[in-house]
């Protein structure tokens, strides 16, 4: 970080910090690709893998939103680890199991499905680790907005709070919540996420519209 460069004098960012996150933050009304605002994972990326995923920002990219953690690498693994006490480092180009079982959610207090649900099916996905949940359901053709925020959603910024799953198996294997998604999920059960921040490194179960509270919506 250049000593005197405006991020050092905005006082927001510290030499040592960790980088987690790149938003990019396409002008509206010009995005022409999907991946345009797709946030990118950059926890434990090297630096060229940093300066490649903003080398390969859309053109139509032209502020991005970055994420980071305040402190040591090994702190950051560890506040990634949770409170399981396992060892976490994100995996170069494992494939993980993504076991989705759409449309069948229904969830007691303790976020797990009720069996008594006859409308659900199951998918199996292969994907990368470190993959975003959001990304790869949409990828997959699969639905996470359970009303007509299908098509008025924020599409992955953390704005609409829309992107309800539930991560009823594995979900030590993924990112934390932060603060606000926290503060989104919070009359929800824990394994309730945001797909559009939640990164697998792991083999997850994941359900699609899980039920929520009607005050949900209208926050
Ligand atoms: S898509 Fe809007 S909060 Fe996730």
């Amino acid at each position: 970080m250049e000593p005197m460069g405006s991020a050092s004098l905005s006082g927001v960012v510290e030499i040592g910090d960790q980088l987690c996150e790149l938003r990019p933050v396409a002008v509206l009304g010009s995005k022409t690709n999907d991946d345009d605002d797709v946030p990118i994972d950059l926890v434990g990326a090297s630096f060229d893998d940093v300066m490649g995923a903003f080398a390969n920002l859309g053109r139509e990219v032209r502020e991005v939103d970055l994420v980071f953690f305040r402190g040591t690498k090994d702190e950051l693994m560890g506040a990634l680890a949770g409170e399981t006490g396992k060892s976490f480092s994100p995996p170069a180009n494992e494939t993980i199991t993504i076991t989705v079982i759409q449309n069948g959610g229904g969830a007691n207090n303790n976020g797990r499905r009720s069996s008594s649900s006859s409308t659900t099916t199951t998918h199996v996905i292969k994907a990368r680790a470190g993959c975003n949940l959001r990304q790869i359901l949409t990828d997959n053709g699969i639905n996470v907005y359970q009303s007509v925020t299908r098509w008025t959603n924020c599409k992955g910024k953390q704005l609409c709070g829309t992107c309800i799953v539930n991560v009823s198996d594995g979900g030590e294997g993924t990112n934390r919540k932060s603060i606000d998604e926290a503060s989104t999920l919070r009359e929800n059960p824990d394994s309730y996420r945001l797909s559009c921040v939640t990164f697998a490194y792991g083999d997850v179960t994941v359900e699609t519209f899980p039920p929520v509270k009607a005050s949900q919506w209208t926050r």
